[in-house]
């Protein structure tokens, strides 16, 4: 059976909450993750036409607290708040993303919820922060069901529950709910992967000698011009959609083969092609927009003539937006950051960078 309706079946032992006094609280840390092989494009449900690879930052991530107790009135009441404060663009979304989880967790209806958020990063850092978000409160969720009712009852469980959730507030969440290396969608080349949710990958990098560091450059911190949303939905009817899902599925085992051979030129050559590929499937759809800007090109250049000059293991990737994400090997730190202060920091506005790595995943804080 698939996870669906494994959940929708589970639901129906999730109706009645049992009596509890007063509230209760759960809490989750959430990290953002970094695609290198890109999901673009989605199908209802937020199914993803293609499987996508991440791996999980630690010092880019969402905390979230859920204060939850037996609903007062008819009607249950959720409350957010965002760095303390109530009225923010995203509390529809989180509105309704709790409304469409109804279905899975019918105890949530019968609760009053008071959310509180806060970002390790600043808000106009242009950083999306839907996937550390959805994760860090679908977790929660998931602990809410533990506590009132003891299921999930195993870690995996759990965590493939709250990956399955996470994806249907946003797509790229629900690789966030696992550390290190992460694959979200099938792919034929790796057993017990679903479009349902996402499975850890630690395993591809042997001994964990693939320990990858990201300096996130930020360009611009403007609002994207175009949302995540629209910018899938630009893959309906796009012409190049059925080549671009099979060039993302071959990716995905290409880029596994090259993690486990510890063959840098591969590796580098299929992350660099994913982040152009992405954009150009921007610039090509019907909407044909851009969201890089001078500043992403010229680090771009610097990157590929560093490299050359230095035979140093350092790539770029980008997410949907002009910032631009360096991607290096732990044991290069000195030697990159001494690079970055001189010569990249000038193309960051007011010389922001977020200095990130690859990270564990999740942690509960109540
Ligand atoms: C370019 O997960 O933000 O970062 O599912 O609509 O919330 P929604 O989209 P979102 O899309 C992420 C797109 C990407 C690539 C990726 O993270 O795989």
């Amino acid at each position: 059976m698939n996870l669906k309706d494994t959940y929708l079946n589970e639901a129906e032992m999730l109706k009645q909450v049992p009596a509890f006094e007063g509230s209760k609280n759960v809490g989750w840390k959430s990290p953002s993750n970094i695609a290198l092989i890109k999901y673009w494009g989605k199908r209802n449900d937020q199914l993803p036409q293609n499987p996508s690879l991440s791996f999980t930052l630690k010092n880019s991530f969402t905390e979230t607290s859920v204060e939850y107790s037996l609903k007062k009135d008819s009607e249950s009441q959720i409350s957010f708040s965002f760095e303390g404060s109530e009225k923010t663009d995203f509390h529809y979304r989180i509105i309704k993303f709790t409304q469409s989880l109804y279905h899975y967790l019918p105890f949530l209806q019968q609760l009053d919820l008071k959310i509180e958020s806060l970002n390790s990063f600043p808000h106009s850092s242009g950083i999306a922060s839907s996937a550390s978000a959805m994760s860090a409160l679908a977790l929660c969720y998931t602990s809410i069901q533990f506590d009132l009712f003891g299921t999930p009852d195993s870690k995996e469980k759990f965590l493939e529950k709250a990956s399955f959730l996470s994806r249907l507030g946003s797509g790229s969440a629900a690789r966030s709910v696992f550390g290190n290396f992460v694959l979200w969608g099938k792919s034929e080349a790796i057993p017990g992967s679903t479009d349902e949710a996402g499975i850890p990958m630690h395993f591809i990098s042997k001994n964990g000698d693939l320990t990858l560091s990201d300096a996130i450059l930020i360009t611009s911190s403007d609002k994207k011009k175009v949302g995540s949303s629209m910018g899938h939905s630009q893959m309906e009817g796009h012409p190049w959609a059925e080549m671009r899902y099979e060039q993302a599925r071959e990716n995905i085992s290409k880029l596994i083969t090259s993690i486990q051979a510890g063959n840098d030129v591969n590796i580098i050559n299929i992350i660099e092609k994913e982040a152009l590929n992405l954009h150009a499937l921007m610039m090509t759809s019907a909407k044909g927009f851009s969201l890089l800007n001078d500043n992403t090109w010229k680090i771009i250049d610097e990157i590929r003539n560093f490299r050359n000059k230095k035979k140093i293991f350092v790539a770029f990737t980008l997410d949907a937006g002009p910032n631009v994400h360096l991607i290096y090997r732990q044991q290069d730190a000195a030697i990159i950051k001494d690079w970055i202060q001189k010569e990249l920091v000038k193309y960051c506005e007011n010389g922001y960078w977020i200095d990130d790595e690859i990270g564990s995943g999740p942690e509960k804080l109540n």
